[in-house]
């Protein structure tokens, strides 16, 4: 299990009362999730995966924030070998970007996972309609609604209605969970599955955290919150392995859309290691004062070990307070302890802030501005 290299007397009672809150919170589906996952779902998507496999040289994995950043960082850290190509779209407004994932995939065979729990968002939804486009020129409609896969609502949504019009394969973003705690749903482990990821493994690492992290989870929690209410208003996250960096990404993702809001919570940021240690390694060891150091600290290669114990050195010498996560393996049984982990961490880090760690009316904000001046055209 997850270590952490620090002790925090924490207010027991009021840690029980959150724990209580978070579970019976209607967008605290999560929780118990990987104990009671839906072996039928899990099933078809296996199916799926294969069929995907067989078919195809490319999937296309169009999603934004949670609908993305989950599955992205498991498969840039594991690089497995043995799958699908994936190819990421509908992540920006881009076109440019948008461009280079169409002739990525060229003349290559390939089939769609579009993810959207809403069904309405606009990146995911551009992208969505030029890939269709491609694939109804490739295959005709017929077989081109054959190799879309939607993960959206159950019920409602325009993704959702389409799918059901257009007889897409659908899986289900539980009514309970929200989009940046749903990579261990149908949303990340479709792709995962296609890209060659083992989802029992990760499933297996998940489950285990579920009682296994709780307590140094909630003393991360606690720790990072009295770190906040003392003037330490940014966290970074720091990796020693490159291949992390979408980790960073869905960790940034995870706490700032939980926790940045009513204008409290923790600003997340983060560095690889050693690169980083060439650039913002001078503002780490001696720029101002009002950030603290969160290292996940992976197993990793001699040479690599002792640049993780001499940044914690320097890093405390330069009066840095530094967390250490010590991640127990490298692998899917690793990463799903580690996205329990996290998602815990920070719904019960959220709540000692005050605020609710499953809302993003902030993202709403924009969504709904981004309509108005489109309609305004
Ligand atoms: O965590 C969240 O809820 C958000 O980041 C959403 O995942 C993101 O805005 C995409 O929304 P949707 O899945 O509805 O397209």
């Amino acid at each position: 299990m997850i270590k952490i290299n620090f002790n925090i007397e924490i207010d027991e009672k009021k840690t029980t009362e959150i724990l209580k809150d978070i579970a019976r919170d209607k967008m605290g589906g999560w929780m118990e999730l990987p104990k009671k996952y839906d072996m039928g779902e899990f099933a078809r998507i296996k199916e799926a995966a294969k069929k995907i496999n067989e078919e195809s040289e490319y999937l296309v994995c169009i999603g934004i924030g949670g609908s993305y950043l989950g599955h992205r960082a498991i498969i840039e850290a594991l690089r497995p070998q043995s799958g699908t190509k994936i190819v990421y779209a509908g992540n920006s407004l881009s076109k440019r970007e948008l461009d280079y994932a169409l002739e990525e995939v060229g003349d290559h065979d390939f089939s769609i996972n579009v993810i959207s729990k809403s069904g309405t968002t606009l990146e995911p939804a551009i992208a969505f309609g030029a890939f269709k486009e491609k694939l109804i020129e490739k295959y005709g409609s017929k077989e081109a609604a054959s190799r879309i896969y939607a993960t959206t609502d159950a019920k409602k949504g325009a993704l959702h209605d389409e799918a059901v019009a257009e007889g897409y394969t659908m899986f289900v973003v539980p009514e309970n969970i929200g989009g940046r705690y749903s990579v261990l749903t149908a949303v990340g482990l479709l792709p995962l599955a296609v890209a060659g990821v083992d989802i029992d493994k990760l499933l297996e690492g998940a489950a285990g955290a579920v009682e296994g992290v709780v307590e140094p989870a909630v003393k991360y929690a606690w720790m990072r919150y009295k770190l906040g209410k003392k003037g330490y208003d940014t966290e970074v996250f720091a990796s020693f392995e490159p291949s992390t960096m979408y980790f960073n990404e869905w960790l940034k993702q995870l706490f700032g859309e939980s926790e940045g809001k009513n204008k409290q919570g923790i600003f997340p940021a983060s560095v690889v290691y050693s690169t980083d240690l060439h650039s913002l390694g001078q503002f780490m060891q001696d720029g101002r004062r009002n950030l603290f150091e969160t290292i996940i600290d992976f197993p990793t290669d001699e040479l690599n070990a002792k640049a993780v114990q001499a940044v914690r050195l320097a890093h405390t010498e330069g009066g840095i307070p530094v967390l250490n996560m010590g991640v127990p393996s490298f692998d899917e049984k690793g990463f799903g302890e580690l996205i329990y982990f996290f998602e815990l961490a920070c719904a019960v880090s959220a709540k000692l802030f005050g605020v609710n760690p499953f809302d993003q009316p902030g993202v709403e904000n924009y969504k709904n501005e981004l309509k108005k001046i489109m309609a305004e055209e």
